[in-house]
């Protein structure tokens, strides 16, 4: 495979990597995946992002048909993670009079990666412009998009953006580097890539695609995946609608969600469920075991307050709670505020342990929390309805 001609003076100089299954640990890869790298040759010559450590004798060959790496002399680095990241030191090798340029949030990841202090290293912000010569290049801050260190970079006079991992797909085509339009395949994976690496970021996302918009664009050259030059911003587009607020109610929506063997646990959600009803909030009773996994995001991620209720087992969360849990991560959750329950045997640590785990990704959970032993007496049902409306209160507290 040989580099691809994007534009006048523009090439993709990336690998293809298409039998990979598994990317980052958790993310299928049933198409493989790529690791984009473009050559913009200027009279000043720069790269914008390497590519993953392994591919470097394919990348340094596709780079070799238009220039020596000696003779590069700048590298844009979008985003650090070491699929982009991990051939910037045999670059650096080859070639040390290399100038770096990245995000400011960046400068430190940079630094840990390389760990070499005599690389030139410019930190970067929205606006600021890098002029090689006949050709610019603009930068733009895009952080979260899906670490605090990434940003975009755009060509201005070929009016190319180089969005890295935003508007990515994990897919290795066949031949060629270029969408083809009503690709459904590419579709999907473009979806399930925002799906599974974005979707946490959703407000951050809108924002930066919101502004990258306003660009004129004639290519979306991402980081992974198919280089869009037919419906550029296709998939842009899209991320507007992927990271819309999905509202499933007009009032304060609350899931009271719950795990329960013999009742107990259901019981008391079910009581703090009927108390928050009489407030001006929607409240959503489910069970986690019995709910499907999609319907679980939905609404976890739609809710403002979340409501969780477990009992403890051999001093632990039962599974179906933590998979529930675990889900938090997968979601946007910011803003979100929660409360712990349950009912227990003897041990009872599943409602301080939810706790904990909800505190550790970052959201504000009510205290105390609720608990109750065995069968709830009246005077526990009348301690859930307190909770219940301890929780209405702290929802509404700034
Ligand atoms: Fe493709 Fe976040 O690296």
């Amino acid at each position: 495979v040989r580099s691809v001609e994007v534009a006048g003076n523009l090439f993709w100089v990336g690998v293809k990597d298409p039998d990979l299954r598994v990317f980052d640990i958790n993310v299928k890869t049933d198409y493989g995946t790529t690791y984009n790298s473009y050559l913009i040759m200027g009279e000043k010559k720069a790269l914008v992002d390497a590519v993953k450590f392994g591919f470097q004798d394919d990348f340094l060959s596709k780079i070799e048909e238009h220039t020596a790496v000696e003779e590069i002399d700048y590298l844009i680095v979008n985003h650090t993670e070491p699929d982009h990241s991990g051939c910037i030191p045999l670059l650096l090798k080859k070639n040390p009079k290399l100038k770096l340029f990245c995000s400011k949030p960046a400068l430190p990841f940079l630094k840990n990666v390389l760990n070499d202090a005599s690389v030139q290293i410019e930190g970067v912000k929205t606006g600021d412009r890098l002029d090689l010569g006949g050709l610019t290049l603009e930068f733009q801050s895009a952080p979260f998009l899906h670490w605090p260190d990434t940003m975009f970079t755009y060509l201005v006079e070929e009016k190319v953006l180089f969005p890295c991992d935003g508007y990515a797909s994990h897919f290795s085509p066949h031949d060629g580097m270029f969408y083809r339009p009503g690709d459904q395949v590419v579709d999907h994976a473009a979806w399930y890539y925002y799906d599974c690496i974005m979707r946490p970021y959703a407000p951050h996302c809108r924002k930066a695609t919101e502004e990258a918009l306003q660009k004129e664009i004639s290519v979306c050259a991402p980081s992974h995946g198919p280089i869009n030059n037919s419906e550029p911003k296709r998939f842009m587009q899209k991320y507007l609608e992927w990271t819309e607020v999905k509202k499933l109610s007009d009032k304060k929506l609350i899931v009271v969600a719950y795990a329960s063997s013999y009742g107990n646990t259901q019981r008391l959600a079910e009581e703090i469920a009927a108390t928050m009803q009489k407030a001006e909030v929607d409240v959503r009773l489910f069970d986690v075991a019995a709910t499907p996994e999609s319907e679980k995001r939905d609404l976890l991620e739609a809710a403002d307050g979340l409501v969780f209720g477990a009992p403890t087992f051999v001093n632990d969360i039962v599974k179906p709670m933590w998979e529930t849990l675990l889900l938090l991560p997968t979601v946007s959750t910011s803003g979100k505020r929660a409360a712990t329950f349950g009912s227990y045997g003897w041990s009872g640590q599943a409602p301080g342990m939810m706790q904990s785990f909800l505190q550790s990704i970052k959201i504000k959970v009510y205290e105390p929390l609720l608990k109750a032993r065995l069968v709830p007496s009246e005077e526990d049902l009348q301690e859930a309805a307190t909770f219940a409306r301890g929780f209405l209160e702290f929802l509404q507290e700034n």
